[in-house]
């Protein structure tokens, strides 16, 4: 099963690979014109026969292959690792016909792709994403990032990999928290484009506890073929692109003001993106409706945080409702002084606006985050 979908005059294309096919990536490889050196970064915490199975796969090519183990969390997703990957590439004269290939999840995806990007203004990208947050979202699109003096994804640029892989393998080994943590942003397709998606996640919650490849596999592409309908025509996200936000603008806040406080990694990125939803629908809509409660219970099924649990830190919460609000201030969205959310009113009908109530900040922050 395969996503094909062309930017300007190039072809990237979505592979989903099913065990017994052996040798996918190599014969990518093979089509394109490269100068046989790859570069597979990988996540150490991914289960070692997963990378094992991609590393012989690659081998079949005949291309030389270096390799750097990293680690995934927010925490890496920096400048020391970003120029750790730059600095592999100058050492070994990698030219712009070399491919890079990321193994792992949103953050050594992100780097990776980063690096890609800027090492000599380009080279050949792929991206094997392994946990549900980057196969539903951050593998494709083209965002790429590090989080730089405190601020998320500060530092970045648009590149796109030419091929992405989704193993059949790696749903069976994603760990529970990071399977859940993607469902957010399924949800988030759902509640801004297609409401099909919704009604899915609700009709087959046993069948994705499970795991069962089809059913989470088709999942994964009506999520991936609404991401792509909305970046497709507008990649630089000047318009139906922002759409993709929805609930970016407070999960970016919830996470720099953890982060800062906790000095460790609390909050998922997805599990912050489904507080974030919440957040945004009430500040929207002045209550708690209809969309909230739907959203809400989808979260609930699929064991997602729907409120900041805070008997699992010891934190002061004037200090985060402050931070919170603080950074809702810095949202990259930002045309003017104020900061942009996506507002929904009808499932599939979002539309961009402007948080200018101040003081219903700290209503919308007390009443849904606490
Ligand atoms: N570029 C985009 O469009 C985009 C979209 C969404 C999110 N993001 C970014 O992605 C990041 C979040 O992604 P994430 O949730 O994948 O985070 P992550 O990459 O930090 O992975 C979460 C944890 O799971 C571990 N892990 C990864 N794959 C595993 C596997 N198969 N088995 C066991 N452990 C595994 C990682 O080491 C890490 O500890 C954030 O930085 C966010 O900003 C980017």
């Amino acid at each position: 099963m395969n996503i094909k979908y062309k930017l300007g005059n190039t072809l990237h294309q979505i592979s989903f690979c099913r065990k017994r096919e052996k040798n996918n990536i190599s014969k990518e490889i093979e089509k394109l014109r490269s100068d046989r050196n790859i570069l597979l970064i990988y996540d150490d915490k991914i289960n070692q026969n997963i990378t094992k199975q991609v590393f012989e796969d690659l081998k079949l090519s005949g291309c030389k292959i270096f390799t750097l183990k990293s680690e995934g969390d927010k925490k890496n997703k920096n400048e020391k690792f970003l120029f750790k990957i730059i600095d592999l590439l100058i050492r070994r004269k990698f030219t712009k016909k070399s491919i890079i290939i990321s193994l792992g999840g949103g953050v050594v995806g992100d780097v990776s792709a980063l690096a890609s990007s800027l090492y000599l203004r380009g080279l050949i990208y792929f991206n094997i994403p392994s946990t549900m947050t980057s196969i539903v979202d951050s593998c494709i699109g083209g965002k790429t990032a590090i989080n730089y003096k405190g601020i998320t994804n500060s530092v970045g640029t648009y590149y796109h990999p030419k091929n992405v892989f989704i193993l059949e393998d790696i749903f069976q080994n994603i760990p529970n928290r990071e399977f859940d943590a993607g469902i957010a942003e399924i949800i988030k397709c759902g509640v801004i484009d297609n409401e099909k998606i919704l009604n899915f996640l609700k009709m087959n919650k046993e069948k994705i506890y499970k795991r069962d490849y089809k059913t989470v596999a088709n999942l994964c592409k009506q999520t991936l073929q609404s991401k792509i309908k909305f970046f497709k025509t507008d990649v630089y996200e000047n318009d139906k692109r922002l759409f993709l936000n929805f609930g970016h603008t407070f999960a970016h806040a919830i996470e720099m003001a953890t982060e800062v406080n906790l000095k460790k990694d609390f909050i998922r990125h997805g599990e912050a993106v489904g507080l974030g939803m919440l957040a945004e629908i009430y500040y929207e809509n002045r209550s708690k409706g209809k969309i909230f409660n739907l959203v809400k219970d989808l979260l609930k099924t699929y064991n997602l945080p729907i409120k900041l649990d805070f008997t699992k830190i010891k934190i002061n919460k004037i200090k985060l409702l402050n931070d919170i609000y603080k950074n809702l201030f810095l949202d990259k969205k930002k045309i003017d002084k104020y900061p942009r959310y996506i507002s929904i009113k009808k499932i599939g009908s979002p539309k961009v606006k402007e948080i200018k109530d101040f003081d219903f900040i700290n209503d919308t922050i007390l009443k849904v985050l606490f």
